[in-house]
């Protein structure tokens, strides 16, 4: 079996999976949602100290398996420095214990497996990779080649979703709040927020924009009535998600035209929305394209997903040096053979 760590930003993730039947025999996750929540964003001071405590605890209940462990797959990027820093520690002092070899996975990669968990992953699709630190288009080559080939200047689409949520004062992670809040709404019409970047030709997200919509939507209707109501919160949801999906899918066609995909997958915390899935389920069908879609819950982080693509790097002999390893808090996937 193949051990993993996930703890790139708030949730702090072990699993083993069985290197020839893709089993996944053991998954644990434990997320810091509700301490971060009070602050409405990711501390990363209070996240490396929960995952130096989550951590050990979640590594207990791996230990019966200890002898069957041929090898430790680690997130060492991207993420925050802070939170990366516990899993590439934890992960090293157990492939040394264990004497086996040690694989740094690229979260991000991750996630690209989150769609073949229990396939074999077979080149030649495009991905759209939406989470709380990324948006990107991406295209994995018949060779396996990675390009990325529409990103954000700013803002991505779950920050964005985080930070509506802040505004309207929901919860953290935002994104499911706003999609919950925003099918309450009873008036469609109320408000109308513009679809970023919708005559600009240039393959490119921005979120900021969108961002600030919400913000002057809440300003003005709490100078007008002293207070955001329920209604007018799930209102302003329902008008934010609207524009935010609206502007994936109208860069998503435009590439959807240049490229003939046969498959097309989703993937990241964000790709949990219903409304996003819904309508990527309609572009694919009109360009006769498959969809892949990851299961619900390793949607967002988790280390299911990082043994997964670990197994593709142990079985091709991509280790990594176990002294050198280390915390790469920013690093591009644009070239990079999957
Ligand atoms: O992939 P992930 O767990 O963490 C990162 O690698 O960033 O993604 C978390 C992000 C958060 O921004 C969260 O608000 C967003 O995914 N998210 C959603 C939904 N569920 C999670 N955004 C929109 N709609 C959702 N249903
Ligand atoms: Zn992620």
């Amino acid at each position: 079996m193949i051990f993993a760590i996930e703890s790139s930003c708030d949730d702090s993730s072990v699993a083993l999976m069985d290197i020839d039947t893709l089993e996944l025999k053991y998954h644990r996750k434990i997320s810091q949602e509700a301490e971060h929540s009070i602050y409405g964003g990711v501390v990363p001071e209070l996240a490396s100290r929960l995952h130096t405590e989550a951590l050990p605890a979640l590594l207990e209940g791996v230990k019966p398996y200890f002898n069957q462990i041929k090898a430790v797959a680690v997130t060492n990027t991207p993420g925050l420095s802070v939170s990366l820093l516990p899993g590439i520690s934890m992960a090293k002092a157990v492939a040394l214990a264990l004497n086996v070899p040690l694989i740094g996975v690229n979260h991000l990669i991750g996630h690209i497996y989150s769609l073949f968990l229990q396939s074999q992953m077979s080149f030649g699709f495009g991905v759209l990779l939406v989470s709380g630190g990324h948006t990107m288009v991406l295209d994995i080559s018949d060779s396996g080649v990675i390009s990325v080939l529409a990103a954000t200047s700013d803002d991505s689409f779950g920050e964005s979703f985080d930070k509506a949520a802040k505004m309207l004062g929901f919860g953290y992670p935002g994104g499911v709040f706003i999609q919950n809040s925003a099918l309450k709404c009873e008036d469609k019409d109320k408000f109308k927020f513009t679809v970023p970047l919708l005559h600009d030709k240039r393959l490119e997200y921005s979120f900021s924009g969108l961002k600030n919509q919400v913000r002057l939507a809440c300003e003005s209707t709490k100078a007008k009535n002293g207070t955001i109501s329920d209604q007018d919160a799930s209102c302003i949801s329902y008008a934010f998600e609207q524009a935010a999906c609206a502007h994936i899918i109208d860069k998503l066609s435009r590439v959807f035209k240049q490229r003939g995909w046969r498959r097309f997958g989703v993937v990241g915390g964000a790709s949990a929305n219903l409304n996003l899935r819904s309508q990527i389920k309609t572009l694919c069908k009109s360009h006769d394209c498959e969809l892949l879609l990851t299961p619900l819950e390793f949607c967002s982080d988790n280390a299911a997903m990082i043994a997964r693509a670990g197994i593709d790097s142990f079985k091709n002999g991509k280790f990594s040096d176990i002294f050198s390893l280390d915390v790469k808090p920013r690093s591009s996937i644009d070239g990079l053979y999957i």
